[in-house]
């Protein structure tokens, strides 16, 4: 099956820094891809690129063999992003926003109805979602930027370290959800610093060193990630 995620080649500089070096990856469908590495060692910048926030120097990126800066909306329709600082409308309700996202995907509201009776089970917070949230905390717009992502049932999952506000309920429900939609053939591309997330949930993981990806290996069942984490990076 081809790749649903193809990273070439890509290159990223700011002025004299290299944020991001030659790295090539692919992400297969029904799979999870996670991307680790130490602070400032390139991974938003890379997801930055990914998803034509950012040009790359050099390389391309491609969603379903479509490029991300050549053809942006169509590769757009493929794919949903959640940023590492999601910003969600303060005068909406959680649900307002997630149905938003749905309108702008060009989902008819019946449609948007039953996703949203689906997506509103995933987390407990049936409740909050109905209120505005400017009075959300942290780990509740993470949820709620998640599940605006979901409602367009895209085939790549894009998201930039979503994991750091959510309480350990909360991650184990998100990286569920994560298996359940893989499972239905869409893929993940996913950047966190959370490893023992990503031994149980990834299904692949790439570790980034300033800038360069140094090592690419399959999450297998006695895989000790820290060690090779800490001996990789160090
Ligand atoms: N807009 C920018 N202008 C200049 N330098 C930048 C810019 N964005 C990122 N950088 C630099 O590029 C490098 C990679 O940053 P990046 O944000 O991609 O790292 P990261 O792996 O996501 O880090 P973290 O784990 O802290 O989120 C860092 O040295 C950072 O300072
Ligand atoms: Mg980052």
């Amino acid at each position: 099956m081809s790749d649903i995620l193809q990273i070439k080649s890509v290159t990223k500089k700011f002025g004299n820094l290299v944020a991001v070096n030659d790295v090539s990856l692919s992400v297969k469908p029904g799979t999870i891809y996670a991307l680790i590495g130490p602070n400032g060692s390139g991974k938003t910048t890379l997801v930055n690129c990914v998803v034509g926030l950012l040009r790359p120097d050099v390389g391309e990126v491609n969603i379903k063999g479509v490029n991300i800066l050549e053809k942006p909306v169509v590769a757009k329709h493929l794919f949903s992003y959640v940023s590492d600082n999601p910003a969600i409308y303060p005068y909406l309700s959680g649900e307002e926003f997630i149905r938003l996202s749905g309108k702008l995907h060009g989902l008819s509201e019946s449609v948007i109805d039953t996703r949203f009776s689906e997506l509103k089970k995933i987390f407990p917070m049936a409740d909050i979602l109905e209120t505005r949230t400017e009075s959300y905390s942290r780990g509740n717009i993470e949820k709620t930027a998640f599940l605006s992502a979901l409602i367009s049932h895209p085939e790549l999952l894009v998201i930039d370290e979503p994991i750091v506000g959510l309480d350990t309920a909360s991650v184990e429900i998100f990286g569920r959800s994560l298996r359940r939609f893989v499972k239905q053939g869409s893929s993940v591309f996913i950047s966190t610093h959370t490893l023992s997330f990503v031994e149980k949930f990834a299904d692949t993981v790439g570790i980034i060193r300033n800038g360069t990806l140094v090592k690419e290996i399959p999450i297998g069942p006695k895989i000790n990630l820290e060690d090779i984490y800490l001996k990789t990076t160090s």
